[in-house]
This record gives C-alpha cells, sequence and structure tokens, in this order.
C-alpha cells in the first residue's frame, strides 16, 4: 500500500497522463496508447481515489463519470453577458454590414475591413468557467445574463477540458461554445428512443440542448456530445490583440476549434468562405446554420460596440433553411428495416 505522499505523487502523474491521452483521442482524434493501456491508467487512479478520497481533486479524470442525478440546475449570472449576434440573409446584407461597419470606425469604403470567418455551429451556446485552470461551472446561455449550471453534466463530454493545458492558466476564464450532437448520433438516438417508445427530437440541436438540460447526468454521458469553442466572455490578457490568436490560445490550453476559419480582408474573400463551406456542408458530420464574420482585431471590435444584444462588429451570414435532413418517417423506414 503507498504512503498518502507516494499517492498524492502518482496520482498526479496518472492525472497528467489521462489527461493528455483525452486530447489526443478526443480533441485531436490521433489516439497515442492502446485502449488497454488507457483503461489501466484509469483503473489505477479510481483504485488510489478509492483508498485515499480525500485527494480526488475537481478536475480528476474521474470526475467526467456522472454524478447522482440533480433535482433541479442552479441559476448561475454569467460574469460577461452571452450577447447573441445579428444575422444577415444575402449578399446585399452582408453588403449593408460591410458600410454601417466601416462608418462606426471611420474608415474609408475603400479600405477593406480584416475579418476573421468561421463556421456557426447549430447547437446549445455553454459558458465553461475555469478558475485556476480549473473547470469550475459550466452553464447554458439562459437569457444572456442568468443562465442555468449544467456542471455535472457538461463535465461528461470529453471535449471539454476539465484543467487548462499550460502551467500558467489565467486566475479566471470564461470560455464560451457550442455543444453539438453529430448527425449520425442524432439518427442512431432518435431510432433507440423509437424502439424504447420515447420522445423523437426534431433535431441534433434540439437533441444536444435536450442531453444537457438533464437532471441525470448519466444521460448525458450515454451520448456523444462534443463542444467547439469559438470565444471567451471574461478574460483579461493584454497580449492577445485580435480573435485569430484568441482560438488560437483556445486550441492551445485543449479545446476543440475545429480546422475551418479564416483571416480575410474585405468582402470577395467573405463571399468565396460563404460559398465554400455551403458546399461542404453536406459533408460536415455536425450541422451548422451558416458561417459568422465577426471584426478580427480586438481594438475594432470595441470601437464598433454594441447595439441591444449584439456585438456591432459580428454577424451570422446564415444559409438559406433547408429540409431536417432525418425526418420522422426515414427513422421509422429505418428501424422497420433493421429492428
Ligand atoms: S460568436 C455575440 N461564433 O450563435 C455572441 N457564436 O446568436 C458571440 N454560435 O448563441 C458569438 N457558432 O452560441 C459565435 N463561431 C461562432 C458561433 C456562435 C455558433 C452561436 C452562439 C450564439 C449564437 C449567436
Amino acid at each position: 500500500m503507498l504512503s498518502r505522499n507516494q499517492a498524492t505523487q502518482r496520482i498526479h502523474e496518472l492525472t497528467s497522463f489521462i489527461h493528455h491521452h483525452d486530447f489526443r483521442y478526443y480533441v485531436l482524434d490521433d489516439p497515442e496508447i492502446s485502449d488497454s493501456a488507457y483503461d489501466l491508467c484509469m483503473r489505477e487512479l479510481i483504485d488510489l481515489e478509492t483508498c485515499f478520497p480525500e485527494l480526488r481533486a475537481l478536475d480528476s479524470p474521474t470526475m467526467r463519470v456522472a454524478g447522482k442525478p440533480q433535482e433541479g440546475f442552479k441559476k448561475y449570472k454569467h460574469r460577461v453577458p452571452m450577447l447573441s449576434l445579428a444575422n444577415v440573409l444575402s449578399k446585399q446584407e452582408f453588403l449593408d454590414f460591410d458600410e454601417r461597419t466601416h462608418k462606426l470606425l471611420e474608415k474609408a469604403l475603400e479600405e477593406p475591413l480584416e475579418y476573421l470567418v468561421e463556421l456557426k455551429f447549430d447547437g446549445l451556446s455553454l459558458s465553461l468557467t475555469y478558475e485556476d485552470g480549473q473547470l469550475v461551472c459550466a452553464t447554458t446561455r439562459g437569457d444572456g445574463e442568468t443562465g442555468e449550471d449544467v456542471t455535472q453534466n457538461v463535465r461528461t463530454i470529453r471535449t471539454v477540458p476539465l484543467r487548462l493545458r499550460t502551467d500558467l492558466p489565467p486566475k479566471w476564464v470564461e470560455i464560451r461554445g457550442e455543444a453539438l450532437l453529430p448527425v449520425a448520433d442524432f439518427e442512431r438516438l432518435n431510432e433507440h428512443q423509437l424502439k424504447n417508445g420515447q420522445k423523437l427530437f426534431a433535431n441534433p440541436r434540439n437533441a444536444a440542448a435536450g442531453s444537457i438540460r438533464q437532471l441525470d447526468s448519466s444521460i448525458t454521458a450515454s451520448r456523444s456530445l462534443t463542444l467547439f469553442c469559438y470565444g471567451m466572455g471574461y478574460f483579461q490578457n493584454s497580449d492577445v490583440k485580435d480573435l485569430y490568436q484568441y482560438e488560437k490560445l483556445l486550441a492551445e490550453w485543449g479545446f476543440r476549434i475545429g480546422e475551418w476559419r479564416e483571416v480575410v480582408q474585405g468582402i470577395e474573400p467573405v463571399f468565396k468562405f460563404y460559398e465554400k463551406i455551403e458546399n461542404l456542408r453536406e459533408e460536415l458530420p455536425f450541422e451548422i446554420d451558416g458561417i459568422v464574420v465577426k471584426l478580427n482585431r480586438l481594438s475594432d471590435l470595441d470601437r464598433a460596440g454594441f447595439i441591444a444584444k449584439s456585438p456591432r462588429g459580428m454577424v451570422a451570414f446564415k444559409y438559406p433553411p433547408r429540409q431536417e435532413k432525418t425526418t420522422i418517417e426515414d427513422i421509422i423506414v429505418q428501424v422497420g428495416r433493421t429492428g
């Protein structure tokens, strides 16, 4: 039997090892070790934490295991409100946005603005709070000012780091992202719901939201949710000058940000990106409903300011609505064929 000191040391080693391999497996999709080697380490950690329960930390990989069902969700006030985006639905509306933004920044129309363009993930928005690098709270957006505390459920999502991958974490940081259920998992989930006489979900977004707003976290854990991060709420770091740098930092800290983003100058490359992603849309394993165009430089974003509950320097450039990928009839036919 190990002494308490030896156990502390070994738990520390196992925790770092497992966090690293979770990141390789779930975020990078590039595992370095076999499942059985991973399982052995996890079992050793569970055993040690069983002998020394007081050594089990909030960011222990064993914390991903579902806890007891909760009675309800506590309310949580965001340090920085979770805003929403204004929409544009056509090239002309985007041109109007670009022109308005030039005026706000007092720039000549001939001078192209620097934009970060990326995907608009269609899921459930979440805010994750890290204190000294440890995940302490995860909440839904709610009305933008106050959300619901869904920490226990979000901990079960493997792409959510329980600890930031850095030796110098900020004291406090709020990370914003979107939880998604991949389309294939959504289809499997609905087949399962149908076979068991349970409610069907209308679309993957609905299923992701329903999976997170569950009082029983073992249900969340059983669904293959993933998280893509795109920004920060509360964060103080004067070294970061633009959103691209911000997102790079998120990736370094262990978050999944995806590879679909570009920094562009002016409007033409925005239209190109919009079309490129529209062609790619059917191949993506998850749902998007547009692209997001953001002033890249923080100084420009600041200057553009806010209107109502939206930053004026960002816009969602949406795709026209399309039919749900899978209708309830499709599922009934599929289940009839296989089940
Ligand atoms: S930036 C002002 N970037 O779309 C809020 N949002 O109404 C800043 N969303 O609730 C949001 N993908 O959860 C941003 N790449 C992305 C996004 C994104 C999806 C969601 C977000 C927000 C909603 C906008």
